[in-house]
């Protein structure tokens, strides 16, 4: 196990910016969310906005990943390859994850999706998934244990019915793709590592309407779907620790808003 990367000044400087462009993609991909477009569509636009601003999408090649971003509908909880046979319809829900290297440095996030009337219960999963990763960046501060992340994620999913996929990961990330530590979405309170200024790493809870576990896909081999296929939810950021407490570097508009 390797150590986990105090970033200076310059290196932050720079995931901000490669951050904030990830999120700048997923703003951007937006408008084209539309009844029967395919994911393969979205792809080709997420890629050509990414390169049109200096980056490229770090999940291409990544480990032979054939995208430039990950999209997984429904029962999909995450590294869904975008295709042009996968068509999105009125009522599915859907994660984009993007990952950009920006001069050298990456930046990860991902947000939900969802197209014309969505069932009830797809509306309160999504609640759920975006309210858990608020509640994770909410423990980021200098001296907390990352464990304290897991902890009330899970606390507060289970409490609304729902369960934590503990089979993927949040991780360190700036300097390469996925760095030390790895984030888990539930822990034991005050377990793992501890938190200090210049750490930068993932948030990214897999919230589950069903069991936790999950299967990945026999002939891809990315395709990870909740093994009882009911539905799957997840939003992520890249989050720096601050001699106070956060910033949320793959925020748009630089400046997060809790809810
Ligand atoms: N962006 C994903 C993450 O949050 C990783 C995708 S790896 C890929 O860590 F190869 F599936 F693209
Ligand atoms: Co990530
Ligand atoms: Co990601």
């Amino acid at each position: 196990m390797g150590e986990i990367i105090i970033k200076t000044p310059e290196q932050i400087e720079g995931i901000r910016k490669s951050s904030r462009l990830a999120a700048q993609t997923l703003d951007y991909i937006a408008e084209f969310v539309t009844p029967g477009v395919s994911s393969g569509f979205l792809d080709k636009k997420i890629e050509e906005f990414i390169l049109a601003h200096g980056a490229v999408p770090a999940t291409k090649g990544y480990n032979g990943f054939p995208a430039s971003c990950c999209i997984s509908p429904n029962e999909i909880v995450c590294h869904g390859i975008p295709s042009e046979k996968s068509i999105l319809k009125e009522g599915d829900i859907f994660n984009i994850d993007v990952t950009t290297i920006l001069n050298g440095f990456y930046g990860d996030t991902s947000r939900m999706y969802s197209i014309g009337e969505i069932s009830p219960m797809a509306k309160n999963l999504i609640a759920a998934s975006s309210h858990c990763l608020n509640l994770g960046i909410q423990q980021v501060k200098p001296g907390n244990y990352f464990g304290n992340i897991g902890y009330v994620i899970s606390r507060y999913a289970r409490s609304r019915g729902f369960s934590v996929v503990y089979e993927y990961c949040g991780h360190g990330v700036g300097i390469s793709f996925h760095e030390e530590p790895q984030v888990d979405h539930s822990a034991r309170r005050n377990s793992g590592p501890v938190m200090r200024p210049g750490m930068i790493f993932t948030i990214e809870p897999m919230i589950n309407q069903g069991r936790p576990s999950t299967v990945v896909d026999k002939k891809d081999g990315w395709t990870a779907r909740t093994s009882d296929r009911k539905l799957s939810a997840q939003f992520e950021h890249t989050v720096l620790v601050t001699p106070t407490g956060f910033e949320v570097l793959s925020d748009s508009r630089g400046e997060y808003p809790v809810t």
